[in-house]
This record gives structure tokens, sequence and C-alpha cells, in this order.
């Protein structure tokens, strides 16, 4: 009995302990789901002096919040289950991580919760007049809408849209976390996330083909793996959940990457995701010794160049890894040939630096045409970024078995990073590709200013 009512005191102490110092993000139930919920919109603030532990924030409570910094809204989508976001803290923390700021995350859990989509796309606009109430109250405050921030996933993405047109555009920033498609494709621009919306808008697109939003949304709309499908995700609706999900989380987790340093994922401005697999599209179109823009939260540093664009609006594609961290690195390799007769094949590339460490390019792109003294460029990208490359192999095939082996001979070869610019381009001249045999060689620094 003693025991019991020990425990009783005991949960009732923790229980008013977390609800008085760290509220947390609502938590429903499935039923919740299948009954549905009325709106309900709270305001979360975490800021380097309580970055673990949220205050809850209203336009007469402001916390921390100190109005002289940044401010991040981070806006959820629909939620089917009731659940709370998985990657909600792994975000937070993040961005405390790169910058002294306010990280808003709004919850409207109950609203989103509801097995109904529409009725949850529905609630949109309404949530973005209560993030607007807000944001003037803390204009009233002394905040800027320079420094103004929302990060919106899925249906998110089109509130932070509807927030943006309250203020004719003039918010700093808008990203698109895979901004939801059913009942927004093909909407005009007043009902959806638009580039118009704020100084700058970056959106990236991993579900096209089913909880997305296809067509461009922002200045800069980033497509991993074309957008449609991506690697690692489960294929079959046998994968369970994570069948559903999987490619719409997908943006959320690269824009997490983005805020760990040894993660970098740059992508390349192209018309198509055919083009850039066939390396049409890695010089930017900016100068050569730019580097392409980066996806995630530095994507800003485009802004300028992005914008001066008629109409403003970029797409830009690149690959990932499977996994966490995501990163592939991407090389240029310039291809001279001098056979008479013209060749096609493709080339499988390793890199190898000093420490041994090796790393295989993964080139799928279409067999490549060599013709004399035609410079042919390859896309070449690796899962790891060798930063003092040692040696280079170099493996040429036709794809036949049968028939006569082929030669192609390499009058120069040329190695550069995209993502660094800035480092050496290594060169080799002179070399004979037997087909289908390794051929290792140690590269040497190309001459200054060739052409
Ligand atoms: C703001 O929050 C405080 C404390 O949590 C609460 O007392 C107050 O009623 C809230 N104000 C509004 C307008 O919701
Ligand atoms: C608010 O931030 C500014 C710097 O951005 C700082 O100088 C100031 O002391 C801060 N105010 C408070 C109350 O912490
Ligand atoms: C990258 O950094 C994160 C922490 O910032 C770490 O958890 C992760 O393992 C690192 N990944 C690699 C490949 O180094
Ligand atoms: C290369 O190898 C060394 C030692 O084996 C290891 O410490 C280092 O992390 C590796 N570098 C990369 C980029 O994998």
């Amino acid at each position: 009995m003693l025991r019991l009512y020990f425990l009783i005191s005991l949960m009732c102490l923790v229980r008013s302990d977390t609800d008085e110092t760290c509220p947390s993000f609502t938590k429903l139930s499935f039923h919740s789901a299948v009954v549905g919920t009325g709106l309900n919109v709270k305001l979360m603030l975490y800021t380097r002096e309580n970055p673990t532990c949220a205050q809850a924030i209203n336009s007469t409570v402001l916390g921390n919040l100190n109005v002289t910094k940044k401010t991040i809204f981070t806006v959820h989508g629909f939620r089917p289950t009731g659940s709370p976001p998985v990657w909600m803290e792994d975000l937070v923390e993040g961005l405390l991580s790169v910058d002294d700021m306010n990280v808003i995350v709004v919850d409207w859990n109950q609203g989103a919760t509801t097995v109904i989509y529409n009725h949850a796309s529905r609630k949109t606009r309404k949530v973005a007049i209560v993030l607007k109430e807000f944001i003037d109250q803390m204009l009233a405050e002394g905040a800027s809408l320079d420094d103004i921030y929302m990060i919106g996933v899925s249906l998110g993405a089109h509130v932070a849209g509807f927030v943006g047109k309250m203020y004719n555009g003039q918010l700093g920033r808008i990203t698109g976390l895979d901004p939801a498609g059913p009942l927004f494709n093909g909407r005009p621009p007043e009902d959806r996330l638009d580039p118009g919306d704020a100084q700058f808008v970056d959106v990236i697109h991993s579900d096209i083909d089913a909880l997305g939003y296809r067509e461009p949304l922002g200045n800069i709309d980033f497509y991993p793996n074309g957008g449609l499908d991506q690697p690692g995700c489960p294929k079959t609706i046998f994968g369970g959940m994570q069948y559903f999900k999987c490619d719409h989380q997908r943006s959320v987790y690269l824009y997490l990457s983005s805020l760990r340093e040894n993660c970098t994922i740059t992508a390349y401005p192209c018309d198509s995701y055919r083009d850039y697999r066939n390396g049409k599209c890695v010089n930017c179109g900016i100068s050569q010794t730019e580097s392409c823009p980066l996806l995630g939260y530095y994507a800003d540093n485009w802004k300028g160049y992005l914008r001066e664009r008629d109409p403003p609006m970029t797409k830009a594609f690149f690959d990932t890894a499977e996994e966490k961290p995501f990163c592939v690195y991407h090389y240029f390799v310039d291809i001279i040939t001098w056979n008479k007769n013209i060749r096609r094949g493709s080339i499988t590339i390793k890199l190898r630096d000093k420490a041994g460490n090796t790393t295989e390019s993964k080139i799928n792109h279409e067999p490549t045409t060599f013709q004399k003294y035609h410079q042919v460029s390859l896309l070449a990208r690796f899962n790891q970024d060798l930063d003092k490359v040692a040696a280079i192999s170099l493996v040429f095939s036709t794809g036949s078995v049968i028939g006569p082996r082929y030669k192609l001979r390499i009058l120069r070869m040329k190695l550069r990073s995209l993502a660094h610019p800035e480092r050496p381009q290594l060169c080799r001249y002179d070399l004979v590709l037997m087909e289908n045999v390794e051929t290792v060689f140690q590269p040497i620094l190309c001459p200054e200013l060739q052409m």
C-alpha cells in the first residue's frame, strides 16, 4: 500500500515537473486521427539558453526570444497517426549548432492529425493566420522581417507560403521540404508556396510521384536523385509505413545533413535529371572556378545570383548515397582520345589517397562516344571525398563479352573536383586502356591555365 502511494506521488511529481518546465510536442493517438482534431497551434521556443527544454510562447509571453536575432519557424505537415515528427529534435539541435538564433517549433498537431488529408489541408491557411499574429507581435517588439526564416515540411511548406504572402514576400526566407502535392499540384500561386513568398525560397522535392509537389516552387528547386525514388527507401509496399513516407521524409534528412560539417551536398543547375547524369550541367552557369549551389541551410549563399535570373527560378539536380549523411562527391573526368575509329563504352574510376582509402565511382550514365581529339567530360560520383589523390585506376568497357578486345588511346585525362574547384586538377597523358583491364597510375598536377 505504502509502495503504491509512493509510486503515485512519484508519478505526480515527475508529471508536474515536465509539465511546468519543458512543454513537449503534442502527442495524439491514432484514435484522435480517426475522429479528427480541432485546430490548436502551439509555439515552442528553443534557444542556446534553452536548447533542449522548450518554452511555450505566444504573443504576450515571448520567453527567451531575442528579437534582434534570426528566428526560424519549423512547420510540420499532415500527421495521419497523431505522433510527433521523429526528426523535430534533430532539426532543432542542428539549427542551434550552426547559429545563435531563436528556433520556434510550430506544433499544429491538433489540426494536422486526421486520417483525412483534405481536412488537414484545409487548416493550412488558419495556421498561417495564427503565425502572422505572432510575427506581428515580434515586429512590434523590434524584430525585422529580414531575419525571419520559415522551414515548412509538406503541408507546412504551403503554410509558410501563406504567411509569406501576407507579408508580400518580405519574409527573409522560406525553405519547403517536399511541399505537399496532393490537392496543391497545379494550383495557382496564390493557393500554394511560390517564389514570390519570401526574399529567398528554396525547395527540396524528394517524392514528386506521390506525396510531394512536382513543379518548381522556389528560387531554387532541388531534385535529389531526380526527385522520384530515393535510394535506400523500400520499393514495394512490403516495406510497411516506410514505403509511404520514406521518399517524402528524405527531404528533411537531406536538409539535416547540411547542418553537419562533414557532409556538403552540392547540386547542379540543369534542365533535366538526365542531362545532369550525362554530365552536361556541371559548371553552374556561374564561372568554372565558383562552386555550385549547396543544398540545405547554406543554399541562400547563392541568393543574389539565383534571384537575378529571369525568371528567378532554377532547377538543380544531384545524387545521394543511400544513408546518412547522404553526400556524394562529384568529379569531372575530361578525356581526350586519339583512336582512329570511334569507340563507345563506359569507364569505371577508382581513387586512392596516401592513407590507402579507396573510393569507386558509380557512373551509370549512358555509354560514352569517344571520338578522335574531341574532349569528353564524364561526371563521376564518389561516396568519399579524398583530399589528396595518390593513385587513379581506370577500366574501359564496351559491355560486350565476345568479339575483339578494344583499346582506348587516351591523349589526356583530367580529374577535377566539383565540390572543391580550388583544389589542384590532376592530369595524366598518353595512356592506353585495354578493355576490361584495370590500369593504375599516379596523376600529376595539370599545368596552369590549360584551356
Ligand atoms: C500566453 O501564455 C501564457 C503562459 O503560458 C498564458 O498565461 C496566456 O494566457 C497566453 N496568452 C494567450 C494570448 O494565449
Ligand atoms: C539579444 O541579442 C543581441 C545580439 O544579437 C545581444 O547583444 C543582446 O544582449 C541580446 N539581448 C538579451 C536580452 O539577451
Ligand atoms: C558526421 O558527423 C556526425 C556528427 O556531426 C556524426 O554523427 C557522423 O557519424 C559523421 N559521419 C561521418 C561519415 O563522418
Ligand atoms: C582514410 O584512412 C584513414 C586511416 O585509415 C582514416 O583515419 C580516415 O578517416 C580515412 N579518410 C576518409 C576520408 O575516409
